[in-house]
């Protein structure tokens, strides 16, 4: 329309193994992308780290990118409304508080090195009372035993927390912290969907638990910790603006966890809503509304978003591998340098071939909670080829999706009826339409699959007034949806499942 405003907004998405930065229009469509991958630090079997300096920088490096293609189509940069930050959850970094300097690399999500402090809690101190305060079970993978192992194991860590300068962030602590400068500024915060993410915080109440913090503490006092404010995921004010680069001066106004960010790109704004990411892992996400459910099958309770004080929740089935046994495969195994050749090798074979192939490189999670499970491969023969190692792959994604699905109905004591994806795996055809089969629901893919980072620029468009409600918002990304109904005899299927479960029952036990 002639004359009319053009309106964007910025999204940072910080994944696992990729930063990316999107600008969005208000109609939801991604104008302008630059993505950068970084280094994957797996200093021993079982751990996992990144630089936090070098993810700085490559968030950096994406805003840059992006803003170059966005002005060379035309566009000014004065359009952009508001920044929203997305970001893999979990992951722990510390640093000096007088310095600004992180004092080890970050502790990824999917690390398992913190295997044994959660058994020794558990021993200690029981494991009953944790879920019903912050809606996790003492795990590795939540970020309270990776700070605990890095106060227990590194002297430079322990020396700062010691003088009491200690800080503890996640991801998006760590990003809105160096965005706006560092010390100088000294922006602290956290949102509840990734403060949910730590164990540290009360789920109700989104603050943090004196409880935990003490039942954590182990041989540390957690209080001495500095840690984030907890914000809402959406505001105007709390989150500061970028200090330097091209858009020197801009407000970051949204910020969600990246499972809770695609919750919201799909949409997902209402109790009942479910959506399965699969990107390096996979998590479903299912909107229980206003009051957190506690899980007794398995599953996590998570903030799904707080824009305006009234937290809503949701019940988290967490994969820990997803499009990362995929990379297995290209990278350890050198079937293909292409995630698309996977699934053409996986389409190759007219089935898994009697291959089950339980990728525990994690141990394995929800709603299993097993961290002594090793990746494992039941069923080879001298007919099994690589076309079956691939499906097998894929299959065990759908497996456990199916497993979560099962536990989330037992707990809401409602039965889905669709389930929207997107992430990487589920450009696969072949890996949908075995989710389709397995869960007997239609599973819809958006055409758009850039939902994650979507969800954040929801987030800082509600803070800046882009968008006003969620009605304004029906539209946005619905048009070529592409929808897997189920094909596959329930007999078959069903078949298929209890080889599988066979199969998570011999991958547990392996000593790391
Ligand atoms: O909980 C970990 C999760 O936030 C990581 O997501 O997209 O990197 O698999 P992703």
């Amino acid at each position: 329309m002639a004359g009319k405003e053009e309106v964007f907004v910025g999204s940072i998405d910080q994944g696992t193994t990729s930063s990316r930065f999107l600008i969005f229009d208000t109609a939801g469509e991604p104008v302008a992308v630059h993505q950068e991958e970084f280094t994957q630090i797996y200093p021993n079997p079982g751990w996992h780290e990144h630089d936090p300096e070098e993810i700085v920088r490559s968030v950096e490096n994406c805003i840059e990118g992006a803003l170059k293609i966005f002005e060379k189509d035309g566009h000014s940069k004065d359009s952009i409304k508001a920044i929203g930050i997305t970001n893999q959850r979990e992951t722990t970094v510390v640093w000096d508080t007088t310095t600004g300097e992180a004092l080890h690399n970050a502790i990824v999500w999917t690390d398992t090195r913190t295997a044994g402090i959660a058994r020794e809690l558990k021993a200690q101190k029981g494991s009953d009372k944790t879920m019903n305060i912050c809606g996790e079970p003492i795990s590795s993978y939540p970020s309270a035993t990776k700070l605990l192992w890095l106060l227990k194991n590194v002297e430079k860590v322990r020396k700062v927390y010691e003088a009491g300068n200690l800080a503890f962030g996640t991801i998006d602590t760590w990003l809105t912290y160096k965005l706006n400068g560092g010390p100088e500024k000294n922006i602290f915060v956290s949102d509840p969907t990734n403060a949910s993410r730590t164990m540290f915080m009360d789920i109700r109440k989104l603050q943090y638990s004196d409880e935990m913090l003490e039942f954590l503490s182990y041989e540390f006092d957690l209080k001495k910790v500095h840690m984030p404010k907890i914000v809402r995921s959406a505001d105007k004010e709390v989150y500061g603006k970028l200090s330097s680069g091209p858009l020197k001066g801009f407000p970051i106004m949204g910020c969600l966890g990246d499972q809770s960010a695609a919750l919201v790109g799909q949409k997902g704004f209402e109790a009942g809503s479910a959506k399965n990411t699969y990107g390096t892992g996979c998590f479903l996400l299912y909107n229980t509304g206003d009051k957190p459910i506690i899980s007794t099958h398995g599953l996590l309770t998570t903030v799904a978003f707080d824009f305006d004080g009234k937290p809503v929740y949701a019940l988290e089935g967490s994969i820990a591998v997803a499009g990362s046994g995929v990379k297995f495969l290209m990278n350890n195994l050198g079937f293909s340098q292409a995630s698309h050749k996977i699934t053409e090798l996986a389409e190759s074979v007219p089935d898994n071939g009697g291959l089950v192939f339980v990728t525990a490189f994690s141990g394995l999670f929800a709603p299993y909670w097993i961290d002594d499970a090793h990746g494992t491969m039941f069923g080879i023969t001298h007919h099994t080829e690589r076309g079956h190692i691939a499906r097998a792959t894929l299959e065990a994604v759908c497996f456990q999706t199916k497993a979560i699905l099962d536990a989330m109905q037992k707990d809401s004591g409602h039965a889905l009826k669709e389930l929207k994806v997107d992430g990487g795996m589920s450009n696969s055809a072949l890996c949908m339409q075995t989710q389709a089969d397995l869960v007997g629901i239609p599973i819809v893919r958006p055409k758009m699959r850039e939902t994650t980072a979507l969800g954040a620029a929801i987030a800082a468009g509600f803070a800046s007034g882009v968008w006003k409600s969620f009605d304004e918002l029906r539209e946005v990304n619905t048009v070529g949806e592409t929808v897997f109904e189920a094909k596959m005899e329930k007999g078959e299927s069903e078949r298929m499942f209890k080889r599988w479960g066979r199969a998570v029952q011999m991958s547990k036990g392996w000593l790391a």
